[in-house]
């Protein structure tokens, strides 16, 4: 929907005019999987899949929202703010709103219309993008100084504390400030960023929906977070200094191995060695060679089906299918796992190829059918001024 009908709807519903347009995009995470909440690295960039919030001030303390995916308004009175029972959509406002005022910051009421373009419960982050874009609104209308590494923390404790999942920081930080044909490299402890410019114009990345369903709070997801903890537990007797798996080096994994249960061990092998492949990543990226990141691609699904095991046969299914294919260099999940999405790099004259033979013989294997969405590295959230 543009611009022109989404300021109609706005006055249509609201009543007035909006001031402003927040959009704030869903990502996609080109390598380094579960490493985010164990202090290591990460490689997402933004995609062209937005998510925007028009709004414009009360002076009545209230949070006026209408959702155009479900149709639906909801408001919430900042004075108290409890979690929704039955407009579940509207925690992610509802957080945003909490975490900021538990901050100390002076916040209003808006009213707000929403339209998100993001696809929702396939991995591809939309409630990060809606939690930054209400973030930026409270920022842009009450004149908030708030910094953007402090507006990533505060959408994070919003998702952990109020909406329930425990994600990392890599939705978050992908979604604000990511940049156009960049991929953003992120150190997840000291919360370091750099751009890496991806040099790709005759390859694409393309995603590819499983249409297996996740749901992050119901997943494995907090058990693999906990499995990691516990794994650190155990190692720290050995090794006093260390405080999650980044710090854990490939030769300590050598020595204290055999002191992990088997399972805990392949948790903590994938996270280290997901870590240096973010690293080389960066490196051959850097270098221009497409090849060697498409390699790393596939080991880093490897080691996400074999050893963090939070692939699906379906998601398998899909990275298999390239086999045999000329001009696709890499495929891994991408997000959580447990269902979501495929990445693939692929040569541009192949895309069109590579999505008919996995709609051929995904659809005939699954009985499912795929879903694919072409994308581009693209800029983090930005405000647009409506006059
Ligand atoms: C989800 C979380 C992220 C990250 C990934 C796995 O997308 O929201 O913080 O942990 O899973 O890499």
């Amino acid at each position: 929907m543009n611009k022109e009908k989404l300021i109609k709807q706005y006055k249509a519903i609201f009543h007035k005019s909006p001031t402003h347009i927040i959009r704030a995009p869903g990502r996609v995470n080109l390598i380094g999987e579960h490493t985010d909440y164990n202090d290591g690295f990460v490689l997402p960039i933004a995609i062209d899949r937005y998510t925007n919030i028009l709004i414009s001030k009360n002076d009545d303390g209230k949070v006026r929202l209408y959702d155009l995916k479900y149709n639906e308004k909801d408001e919430f009175d900042l004075e108290n703010i409890k979690p929704s029972q039955q407009k579940k959509w509207s925690d992610l406002q509802r957080g945003i709103a909490k975490v900021l005022l538990d901050a100390g910051y002076e916040i209003g009421g808006m009213d707000v219309l929403i339209f998100s373009e993001v696809p929702e419960g396939v991995g591809l982050s939309s409630s990060a993008s809606i939690e930054i874009a209400t973030l930026l609104s409270f920022k842009e209308l009450y004149n908030l100084d708030i910094k953007p590494i402090e507006m990533i923390k505060l959408a994070k404790k919003a998702e952990n504390e109020f909406v329930g999942v425990q994600c990392g920081i890599m939705d978050q930080f992908a979604s604000l400030l990511s940049k156009e044909s960049n991929a953003l490299f992120i150190d997840c402890r000291t919360l370091d960023f750099k751009y890496i410019p991806l040099s790709i114009q005759s390859y694409s990345f393309l995603i590819c929906n499983s249409m297996v369903k996740r749901k992050l709070a119901d997943s494995s997801y907090n058990e693999r977070r906990k499995e990691c903890k516990d794994a650190v537990k155990i190692l720290q007797k050995y090794l006093p200094e260390i405080t999650s798996l980044r710090d854990v080096s490939i030769n300590d994994l050598e020595k204290y191995k055999s002191y992990l249960p088997e399972e805990l061990k392949r948790r903590v092998e994938h996270v280290i060695y997901e870590n240096k492949r973010v690293k080389q990543a960066v490196e051959v990226l850097k270098k221009g060679n497409v090849e060697a990141f498409g390699k790393l691609m596939y080991q880093s699904h490897k080691s996400l089906k074999e050893l963090y095991e939070v692939s699906t046969k379906e998601l398998d299914l899909l990275v298999e299918i390239r086999k045999d294919e000329t001009g696709v260099l890499g495929a891994r999940l991408t997000g959580a796992g447990f269902g979501g999405c495929v990445i693939y790099l692929v040569k541009n004259y192949s895309v069109e190829h590579l999505k008919e033979k996995i709609l051929d013989v995904y659809s005939k294997k699954t009985g499912l059918v795929p879903q694919f969405y072409d994308i581009v590295p693209s800029r983090g959230a930005y405000v647009e001024f409506i006059k």
